[in-house]
This record gives structure tokens, C-alpha cells and sequence, in this order.
């Protein structure tokens, strides 16, 4: 991959496209199968070669058959069984050896660790043809845009559970534009993923197709561009000196908590890694917990819970469901502070917990 931010993309040879007759077995005629040329630069680039190449949504097993011939080793998961299905009979046909689980995140794990998740998201919208609950699982099938994302930001909190640091998430995605109404859906996914990950890059996808005049004023476009926004995990380092002067202001309003964790090792010994955030322990005390998310919301903190935006008030018990409150803000020369807020006791038996 060169350094422009944009890629011009050929579709693939007929021997990389889906056979015909597996397009006939779907439903929805394989309309939303993605190119092979669309992901191989990214499988090579992102990921050593022998590295694993994970797709949430496999669909048919075009990320794996990229991934395959780019000498990477795949795995997806793909909740529409019959869709599975063609995408193991697909990779069969290839010779390639990659599982495809049927599922969804974050209720059935990947089938197999990976160190690169590389996926094609499925658009809010598409008129999926099966009548099936969306609570089974099937996003094409949610009715509701912020459930749809909602359900996308648990499935991606999931992918950065199971990456490991260091490594990337790439998802392509388009803005949408349904029945002449405009979703920016690729800035609504950049925005969460942007809450679980590091922001790295974002490429123009562009696909070749012939122009035709627009009526003077006519603002709609032919869409023949995506997005493929690069996350990568990996903890954006706190500003230690203006957090210190953050911990102080907190005393100073009068909130009592206590330190744990990376960044009072850090306190006692400079020498030590430098902590990717501060973890506070608070008292298990509704009203004073209620007093300190206004104190940080009027102080323009970005509060969050497991990456899902949060306005206070917040009841314990939910906080004690999801371990911890994350307060983010940034001062005026970017620089992060980033505070966890956890209760005494419930924290301290979590942290013998593996974490999410
Ligand atoms: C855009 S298609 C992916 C096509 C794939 N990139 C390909 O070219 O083979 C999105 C896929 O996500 C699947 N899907 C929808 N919701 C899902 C979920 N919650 N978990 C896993 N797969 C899901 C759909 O059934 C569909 O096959």
C-alpha cells in the first residue's frame, strides 16, 4: 500500500467472484458480497504474513479468500447460516482452510485468535428479504438506526476485547442515502469505533463508474467512493501532568476517592511505565457519585460506558454491570486526561476478573 489516501479499485476476475451458483442459493442474490480486491491490500498491509484476519461479518468469505491469497491465515463469523454455509463451500472450492462460525459477536466468540479484524459492516437500510427478529441477531433486519448502532458498538467493544494490543481494526463503510434522507453512517461507525480505538487513517475506496450530468442544483452523487477507517488498539497516553492537576481539582471540589492500579505505581516510582489512565476508587455512595458525573460532565468530560456515550445520572447498579465509568477530556493542546471510575470493593474484586 502506497501513501495516498485513496485507492482506485478494479473488480475482481471471475475466478475470484462468487460462483453463480452460490449466488443463486442466496437469498438476496449475493448483492451485498463485497470485492476480493477491495481487501487484499489491506490484509497485506495490516497484517504479518502467517498473522490471522478476523471478519465479524464474513458474509462469503470474501475477507478470507483475500486474506488466503495474500498468505494470511482468516477466520469469520457470520450469523445467517445459510450464508455460513456458502462461504465455507466458497473457500472449499479455493482450498482454503479458514472457519467460519455462525453467530455474532459478542455472544459467540471468533472462532480463532486473530491479529487483524478487517470487515465489510452491514448497512442499516437494506431491504434483507428475510421477515426473521432482529434480536436474533441478523443487522439488516434492525428497524431502528440508534439500536442498529448501539448493536454495532457492543459487537466492536467485543473485536477490542479479543485483539490484542498493537493490533488493527479496519472497517469499510459507506454514508448512506435511503429514499433521498442522508445516514452518515460512516461517521456515526467512525465515531464509535473512535471510542473503543485509536483513530490511525481513513482511505477512499473508489469505484469506476460512468458519470452522467446533474440536473443544476441536483446534489445527489452516484456514492461510488467508501470509507475503509483504520483503528488500531492501542492506549493513546494520558498527560500525566494534567491529569495530577485534574486529581487536584477533584479534591479540591471535595470527592473523596482513592488510587489503584498503573498510575500510583507510577507515583511511587517514576522509572515505572507511564499509565495509560487513572483508575479511581470511589465510595459506594449514590448521591456523591451523582454530585462527582456533573462535576466532570459540567467540566466537559466525555463520560462513556464501555464506549457507549453516558449522561449523568448513572445507577450504580449499572455501573457495578460495566465495572467502571470512563471520563475522557482534552485540553486546549489535545492532550488527554483519562479517569475510570470504579466503586471500592466491587473494582477490587473485578480486577481478578479477566477483563472486557
Ligand atoms: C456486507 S455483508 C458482508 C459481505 C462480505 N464482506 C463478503 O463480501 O463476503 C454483511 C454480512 O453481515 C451479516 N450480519 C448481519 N448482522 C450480523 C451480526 N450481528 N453478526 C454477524 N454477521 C452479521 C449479514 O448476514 C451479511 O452476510
Amino acid at each position: 500500500m502506497d501513501s495516498r489516501s485513496w485507492l482506485v479499485l478494479q473488480p475482481d476476475p471471475p475466478e475470484l467472484q462468487l460462483p453463480d451458483d452460490l449466488r443463486a442459493r442466496d437469498p438476496f442474490g449475493g448483492r451485498d458480497c463485497g470485492w476480493v480486491a477491495q481487501m487484499r491490500p489491506f490484509a497485506r498491509h495490516y497484517a504479518a504474513p502467517g498473522a490471522r484476519v478476523f471478519d465479524p461479518f464474513c458474509g462469503f468469505g470474501t475477507t478470507l479468500l483475500a486474506a488466503a491469497l495474500e498468505g494470511r491465515a482468516g477466520c469469520g463469523l457470520e450469523v445467517d447460516p445459510a450464508r455460513a454455509e456458502l462461504a465455507r463451500e466458497r473457500l472449499r472450492r479455493h482450498g482454503v482452510d479458514a472457519p467460519v462460525a455462525t453467530g455474532s459477536l459478542p455472544d459467540t466468540s471468533a472462532p480463532a485468535p486473530f491479529e487483524l479484524c478487517l470487515t465489510n459492516v452491514p448497512y442499516f437500510g437494506c431491504r434483507w428479504p428475510g421477515d426473521g427478529d432482529a434480536r436474533a441477531g441478523q443487522l439488516y433486519l434492525e428497524r431502528d438506526y440508534e439500536a442498529y448502532l448501539r448493536r454495532l458498538r457492543d459487537l466492536f467493544h467485543a473485536v477490542r476485547g479479543a485483539l490484542p494490543e498493537g493490533g488493527y481494526c479496519i472497517a469499510m463503510a459507506q454514508n448512506l442515502n435511503l429514499d433521498g434522507r442522508s445516514l452518515p453512517l460512516a461517521w456515526d461507525l467512525a465515531g464509535i469505533l473512535g471510542g473503543l480505538f485509536v483513530a490511525r487513517e481513513e482511505r477512499l475506496l473508489c469505484y469506476e463508474r460512468e458519470p452522467h450530468t446533474l440536473a443544476s442544483g441536483d446534489a445527489g452523487t452516484d456514492r461510488s467512493h467508501e470509507y475503509a477507517l483504520v483503528f488500531q488498539k492501542q492506549r493513546e497516553r494520558i498527560c500525566l501532568h494534567s491529569t495530577g492537576d485534574e486529581l487536584q481539582a477533584l479534591r479540591d471540589a471535595g470527592f473523596a476517592f482513592g488510587l489503584y492500579g498503573s498510575y500510583p505505581r507510577w507515583l511511587a516510582d517514576p522509572g515505572a511505565r507511564e499509565p495509560a489512565d487513572a483508575d479511581l476508587l470511589l465510595p459506594d455512595d449514590q448521591a456523591e457519585f451523582d454530585r462527582l458525573l456533573w462535576w466532570l460532565h459540567e467540566r466537559h468530560y466525555r463520560l462513556s460506558l464501555w464506549g457507549e456515550p453516558l449522561h449523568p445520572p448513572l445507577r450504580l447498579p449499572r455501573l457495578r454491570e460495566h465495572w467502571y465509568v470512563r471520563a475522557q477530556r482534552r485540553d486546549r493542546l489535545g492532550r488527554l486526561v483519562r479517569l475510570d471510575l470504579a466503586l471500592a470493593g466491587h473494582a477490587e474484586r473485578q480486577a481478578q476478573a479477566p477483563m472486557r
